[in-house]
Formats: C-alpha cells, structure tokens, sequence
C-alpha cells in the first residue's frame, strides 16, 4: 500500500502535466495567448473540440452540435467516416509511403483514374493533371502560372466577392478588401468584373434582366478595344461563391461566360474547390450549366479530409517546361487513399444527388422561416451550400427594396444557434450571411433538427430588434 502511494508520489512529480491533467485546461486562454491575431473562427466558435463522428462534434465540456461547418467543407462524409477510417488504417498499415513527390504509386494511379472516371468524358478526354500541394490556395497559384504560361500574358480577370485563397496570389484575385488592404503588393494586374449576386445587383436590377445585363457588360468589357483592360491570361470564376455569401450564378450567365471566354480564347478557370464532389446536388457545380472548363480546380473533399489540392486542365494549355510547377507536399499518399475512399463513397451512394434532396429540404425550411421573419432577406445556395442573409428591416431599403445587411443581428443568431449545439459560420458582405454546410451524409431527421434550432436561434438572436412580417405590413 505504501509502495502504491510512493510510485502515485513518483509519477506526479515526473510527469510534466500532472498538475493541469487534474485540473480542468482553459484551452480557449491558452489559444489566445499563444496564437496569432489572425486566427478568425475561434473567435465567433469559442469552443476546444474534443470528439468528433458523422455530423457530430463534442467540446472538451462535454457539449455535442450540429456540425455545419464541415471545415469549411471539406468533410464531405462527415467525421471519422467508417470508409475513410478503414482506407486511413490500410493505408498506414501497409508500408505505403507517406510522401513521394510526383513519384507514382499504385494508389495514386488508381486515384487519377477515379478523378478521370468522374469528369465529364470530353473533359477527361483532353485532361491532364497536376498534383499542387496541401491548400485550395496552392491550386489557385498553380492555376494563374499555367495560363499566364499558356497564353504569354500577364493579367487576370476576376469577381467581386470572389474567394479563392490568402497567398500572394490568390488574394490578389480575391473580392474581400479587409485581408488584402494592409498587404503590398499582391499580385498585379487583376480586373474585377461584377458577379451575378442578384439579391443586392450592381446594376440595381436583379432578377434574369440584373443577370444578363452582367454577363452583356462584361462582353462590351472583352470586345471594347478602349475598355483599359489588356487581354488577359485566363479568368476565375466560382460557380457558387462561398465565402462571398453563397451566391449561385445562374446557369444561363454562366453559359453566357463560357461562350465570350471561349470567342476571346481566354481560358477559364473554375474554382470548385468548395462546390466540388457533390456539395451543389451535381458531382461538380459546373454540371449545372453543363459548360466545361478549361482549367479546374481541386481540394477540399477531394482529400477526405486530409490536406490536397490538384487542378485539372485542358491539354492545349500544357506548355510548361519540366519543374515549371512543383511543391514538397503534392504527393501526399494518405490523402489519396482517404481522398480515393470518399470520391468512392460519394458517386457509388450517389450522394450529390441526395445533396440535392437534403439541399432542397433545408432550403424549404429557410424559406418558411423567412415568412415571418423580416430580418431574413434572402434565402439561396444550391444542394448543401446554403446561406441566409441578414438584414435590418428597420433601415430604409434600396432602390429594388432591399434592407441593409445586419451584421450584428447575424452574429447574435450565430451565437444563439451554438447555444443550442448548432455550428454556422458568417460569411458574405459585412458577415451578414449565415452559411449552411453539412457534410453530404447528413439525413432528413437532422435536417429538420437543424432548421427547428435555426428557428428558435432566430426568434432569439432577433430578441427585440425582431419584427414580423405582419407588423410589417
Ligand atoms: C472557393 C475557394 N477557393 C479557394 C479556397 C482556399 O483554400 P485553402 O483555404 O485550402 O487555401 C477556398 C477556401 O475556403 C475556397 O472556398
């Protein structure tokens, strides 16, 4: 017994962590004490995470949520998957190696065959790809250096609201000003053209007439020899923006973009590394207007949840010399094979088009919602990207009779929603837009569990501010 006491005596004095294992650890303090300024999510999601299954999150409180976060959806198949675990443990049980450049290897080989096998024939036909590194960013950067080599020109075209990452480069050709005004010289030589967000117009029309006088202005733009914008090295464009507010562009535009881009032989680059492996209710948002790309990128999803990103090409754009485009990471071999698993998953249980149902089902939800609450202005997305924008009723409208955004009002349902165990992120102008991400698995049950704590977060977030639309008149 003595002994017993002795060695608990011993133990304590050697292990380093003794004293904070007894006591409860304040991970958020310690976070903020030791983490950047930068970090951003933690700040809205105040929680440690501790468990993680299916759409299932547990904090280090005990506390479960909704997970509608995904990472940003990158948890196609939610958390902990059974077949990602199972191709995980295979994987590192077998001898593979973790990293091998560009090196092939029998499960990268039989990855590209996946990603070939989910493309669109005349697109896989003239494919190639090219394995860029751990981040959607890195694939935007490689995507910008092919076609800058590909045509010989310098500029790029882009969208207001667009995103599509925060190095150098991919920042440079994305919309939101508060990352990029305290950064000097981004990458040079970028246009911004107006993207089709229907709800607040640029041109203050909205509706099928706001859409094509967009994709009209943007062909006076390409045809206009005095428009001050030389010919540019390719355009990138996101079929959903994401963290622009979850704006759907509507396929006829997008038709529309694809036959200007292709008479001025400008290569499009679409950016689905959110939008892609089913998240729209299609295998790939571009599905949707059924254009093709010529360069498209990857990431997200297509590692199961570990870090890859690839684009994928038209052939003609293939000049580059050997080692024109490299990185350290890009042959990251247990990312394929969880990658593999759940591109796998996902087409063989069909899950974009039960993206699609869920998608709808939430989306049904919102809408009623929204009837009779006047700070929901706008509900839309596609599939299982999903935003609700926030508005202040009690502001004078637009011209088209739309309400200013109110940010404050987004947080506070934000917040409520994590009261009552649901993750949401903001997202759009002002972080105004309230995002809707589930993995694809989620299933009818929880949709509804998720719209009933969206609904009291709602009546409570808008406290008094809240007015209905009866009051409203
Ligand atoms: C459309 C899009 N492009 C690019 C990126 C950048 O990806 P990463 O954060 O992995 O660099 C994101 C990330 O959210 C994205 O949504």
């Amino acid at each position: 017994m003595k002994g017993d006491r002795g060695s608990l005596t011993i133990n304590l004095i050697q292990n380093p962590y003794a004293k904070t294992m007894k006591e409860p650890i304040d991970y958020l303090k310690r976070q903020q004490e030791r983490e950047s300024n930068a970090r951003s999510y933690p700040r809205r999601i105040p929680i440690a995470i501790k468990e993680a299954k299916g759409i299932y999150l547990t904090d280090t409180n005990g506390k479960t949520y909704f997970d509608c976060l995904a990472a940003a959806g990158t948890m196609a198949l939610g958390h902990n998957h059974p077949v990602v675990l199972e191709a995980l443990q295979a994987a590192v049980t077998s001898n593979l190696p973790w990293q091998t450049l560009d090196i092939t290897t029998p499960i990268k080989d039989e990855f590209v065959e996946e990603i070939w096998q989910s493309l669109p024939p005349t697109f896989a036909q003239r494919a190639k790809i090219q394995f860029c590194g751990p981040s959607g960013s890195d694939a935007t950067e490689a995507a910008i250096k092919l076609v800058k080599t590909a045509t010989g020109r310098r500029g790029m075209l882009s969208f207001d609201g667009a995103y599509h990452g925060m190095t150098h480069g991919s920042l440079g050709v994305s919309g939101n000003l508060s990352p990029k005004q305290d950064v000097a010289s981004l990458m040079p030589d970028v246009q911004f053209l107006p993207y089709p967000y229907l709800y607040r117009c640029p041109f203050g029309l909205g509706g099928e007439k706001g859409s094509w006088v967009g994709s009209h202005y943007i062909e006076s733009i390409l045809n206009d020899p005095e428009s001050g914008i030389v010919k540019p090295a390719g355009m990138i464009l996101e079929l959903v923006q994401g963290e622009g507010g979850v704006i759907p562009a509507p396929d006829e535009w997008v038709r529309e973009i694809r036959r200007m881009t292709q008479e001025h032989m400008i290569p499009l680059i679409v950016d689905e590394i959110q939008t892609g492996w089913g998240r729209t209710g299609k295998l790939f948002a571009f599905e949707h207007s059924g254009i093709i790309p010529d360069v498209l990128l990857l990431s997200k999803a297509i590692g199961g949840g570990l870090p890859l990103s690839v684009i994928v090409y038209h052939d003609s754009l293939d000049v580059w010399q050997a080692g024109a485009h490299a990185g350290t990471f890009r042959g990251n071999q247990l990312a394929m094979a969880t990658g593999l698993a759940t591109i796998r998953y996902i087409r063989s249980q069909k899950l974009s088009e039960h993206a699609a149902a869920m998608g709808d089902r939430l989306l049904t939800h919102l809408q009623t919602i929204q009837t009779d609450h006047a700070c929901i202005g706008d509900v839309r997305g596609r599939g299982l990207m999903l935003g609700v924008e926030i508005v202040n009723p009690d502001q004078p409208c637009n011209g088209r009779g739309v309400h200013p955004n109110d940010p404050q009002m987004a947080r506070q349902i934000q917040q409520a929603c994590l009261d009552r165990g649901l993750i949401l992120e903001l997202g759009g102008r002002h972080s105004s837009v309230i995002r809707f991400l589930s993995p694809l698995i989620v299933t009818p049950e929880q949709i509804d569990s998720i719209a009933e704590i969206f609904h009291a977060a709602v009546k409570v977030g808008a406290g008094f501010g809240h007015r209905s639309a009866a009051q409203q008149g």
